[in-house]
């Protein structure tokens, strides 16, 4: 079929008309994500109970994700606090390093959407590394990674990052990353390499939340760390005095989680629905007086 240049134009204008309208009235149509940093134990749940519903009408928070690794008593997660979590409000969860510590994952994760492990597991792991949740009638692509630097040696989450993304891109725009990693020097790194790429790039595993919540110069919302939510007078969420006695000792201990006043610490991100761009990140922290 012939098209005179005249067609082309008309429908050059009406697109051109469309954004201009848009641009002219200053609509930017904006979905806000909360992502909650590594939930430790029932304290974490605690918090989670305590916070999130406040934190969500304050802040009117379109999705909630939360990194839940840690959420059965520190090590891995079960069906039924899954279950209490999503039932409090987080609507999907990422993992981590620790995500086969409690051996129940086995046998609901294949059938779980809601929770994935990352994405860099060698193929034939249970799960799957990446997936969408909806919400505000869009679809938001979350992908979960582990870091390598003091880690075990999974794949390589760069050039795996890569093919995960182009994957989720068929599908969406949005996209938000879990880089769970030790090493702040890996998680910046793959924050630039992924700047413009994707929508945010949340580092979470060293549940001490980094003040360098950021835009990058390409429009991907970064921070270091999300932090935790559990007991904040603790080490990482565990007894102080057992792990202070580790390094002074140097030998094994069982580890207890702590007591005391308990935090949430997350972090508040604005995207552009149309193009994934981030327009805003910015870290909370909310904590109990006792
Ligand atoms: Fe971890």
């Amino acid at each position: 079929m012939k098209c005179k240049f005249s067609d082309y134009l008309n429908e050059i204008l009406v697109s051109y008309n469309y954004e201009l309208v848009r641009v002219l009235e200053g609509v930017i149509y904006l979905l806000r994500v909360l992502f909650i940093g590594d939930i430790v134990g029932k304290p974490g749940r605690e918090a989670v109970k305590r916070f999130l519903k406040s934190v969500q009408e304050e802040h009117k928070i379109d999705v909630t994700i939360a990194n839940g690794e840690n959420a059965a008593a520190g090590k891995g997660i079960t069906k039924d606090i899954a279950d209490e979590l999503y039932n409090n409000g987080i609507q999907f969860m990422t993992m981590g390093n620790h995500v086969w510590d409690n051996k129940e994952i086995m046998n609901f994760i294949d059938r779980e959407p809601r929770l994935i492990r990352p994405a860099n597991y060698p193929v034939g792991a249970p799960g799957q590394g990446y997936g969408f949740i909806r919400a505000m009638g869009k679809k938001i692509g979350v992908l979960n990674l582990s870091g390598r630097v003091f880690l075990p040696p999974l794949e390589d989450p760069f050039s795996g990052a890569i093919r995960w993304i182009n994957q989720l891109k068929q599908e969406t725009p949005i996209i938000i990353v879990d880089f769970h990693a030790e090493a702040t020097s890996e998680k910046v790194a793959l924050g630039w390499f992924l700047d413009g790429k994707v929508s945010a790039v949340l580092g979470t595993h060293t549940h001490i939340q980094t003040a360098d919540a950021r835009l990058l110069s390409q429009g991907t919302a970064y921070i270091t760390d999300v932090g935790m939510t559990g007991p904040r007078d603790s080490v990482l969420g565990v007894k102080k005095e057992i792990i202070i006695n580790r390094f002074l000792t140097q030998l094994p201990a069982k580890f207890e989680l702590a007591g005391g006043p308990i935090q949430m610490n997350a972090v508040v991100i604005d995207i552009d629905e149309d193009t994934g761009k981030a327009q805003k990140i910015e870290a909370i922290q909310l904590l109990t007086d006792a």
